[in-house]
């Protein structure tokens, strides 16, 4: 075995763990072909964490998250944590950890699968070949902004940005868009907030430095209008925390499924692999989660974190050779589906198929 990589693995609540054992199904079939070998590393973060230690984010997942090639997650959160205090509560130790790790981009690629063009509640011909990323700002912003809290009856939080914060994620949007389409779109709110303009100055200053790569600028509810109207116009998606955020779940839907979109978070050091939903604790433990977008976020771990391309590429393959031969879970069952599967059958075909990618 030529090489080997530590993974941190935090499965969290609700279907985390159920779809992360599928993620982990997919790599070990695609590492023994392409003869590396994946040590992984089980850590607590989220709900369970709290039941266990007491806190979020324990001390131990922070060193072990810093301690590895790549961290795989799965989500984290469900009603019985609600009403901690917000200290506690599961999402706070999602958002301290990627704070923690210094992930400051989130790269969210929205891809239309043709298998699934009829799966999306907008017409085929209007998501057909949508192929676009959104690149969000992930530790800074409205999320982390000081001053932040309540007195009496009123509440307050802040929208801060510097400009080295939004030189770095300007970097990493055009960056990206010169491995894709060369185009990047800045989404702010520049005709109200101050904050958006010295965002738009400085995505400007930026740009200036990739000659190649068109730029455009455009306001949030735009935008958020744009995404339904005409997806196929955007290529990289620039913006912040909170618009990122709401952008993101908005563009998953071109996809029709949000159990099929994988990101990942990456920093200078570190990089967190995770899908973009949430921990659907109504349908835990049923054997019905889409792993899809977990095993997809493991493809992303296996490009970006260790550059081990060929394998991110089968699973893609088998990824895509999975839907058109029809096999669905529960979620996308309507959509031209041979068979009805279980969340572990799914892992096991999509495993299954990685013996015969050609790479
Ligand atoms: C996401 C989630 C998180 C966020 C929550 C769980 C804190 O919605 O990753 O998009 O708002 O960033
Ligand atoms: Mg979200």
């Amino acid at each position: 075995m030529s090489k080997s990589y530590k993974i941190t693995v935090i499965r969290g609540d609700g279907i985390g763990p159920e779809i992360v054992d599928e993620a982990i199904k997919v790599l070990d079939a695609v590492s023994h072909l392409h003869d590396f070998e994946l040590q992984y590393d089980d850590a607590l973060m989220g709900g369970i964490a709290y039941d266990i230690t007491g806190e979020p984010l324990p001390k131990e997942t922070i060193e072990k998250s810093k301690n590895c090639d790549a961290i795989l997650f799965g989500a984290i959160g469900g009603e019985q944590w609600d009403s901690l205090p917000r200290e506690l509560r599961p999402e706070t130790g999602l958002l301290a950890l990627r704070k923690a790790l210094g992930v400051y981009a989130n790269l969210r690629p929205v891809k239309v699968y043709d298998e699934l063009i009829n799966a999306s509640t907008l017409k085929p011909e209007i998501i057909k070949g949508v192929d676009l990323v959104v690149v969000r700002e992930l530790i800074g912003g409205l999320y982390f902004g000081e001053p932040k809290g309540r007195e009496g009856d009123k509440a307050f939080n802040t929208m801060v940005y510097t400009v080295s914060e939004v030189r770095r994620i300007a970097h990493v949007a055009f960056q990206t868009a010169m491995k894709r389409g060369k185009k990047v779109c800045s989404v702010d709110k520049a005709n109200v907030l101050d904050v958006s303009q010295l965002w738009r100055e400085t995505v400007e200053e930026v740009a200036k430095e990739y000659p190649e790569v068109s730029l455009s600028h455009m306001y949030v509810d735009n935008t958020a209008m744009q995404l339904i109207r005409d997806p196929k116009q955007f290529d990289v998606i620039l913006t912040g925390n909170i618009f990122g955020d709401i952008l993101s779940d908005e563009a998953s839907m071109l996809s029709g499924s949000i159990g099929l979109l994988p990101s990942a978070s990456i920093g200078d050091k570190f990089g967190l692999y995770e899908p973009i939903h949430g921990s659907a604790p109504d349908i835990a433990g049923q054997g019905i989660a889409n792993p899809i977008a977990t095993i997809s976020s493991a493809s992303m771990m296996l490009r970006h974190a260790l550059g081990e391309e060929d394998a991110a590429d089968c699973i893609d393959w088998a990824i895509s050779q999975s839907l058109k031969d029809g096999f669905r879970t529960k979620d996308m069952s309507q959509y031209d589906a041979k068979e009805v599967c279980s969340t572990s059958e799914i892992g096991s075909i999509i495993a299954n198929y990685i013996g015969n990618c050609k790479k």
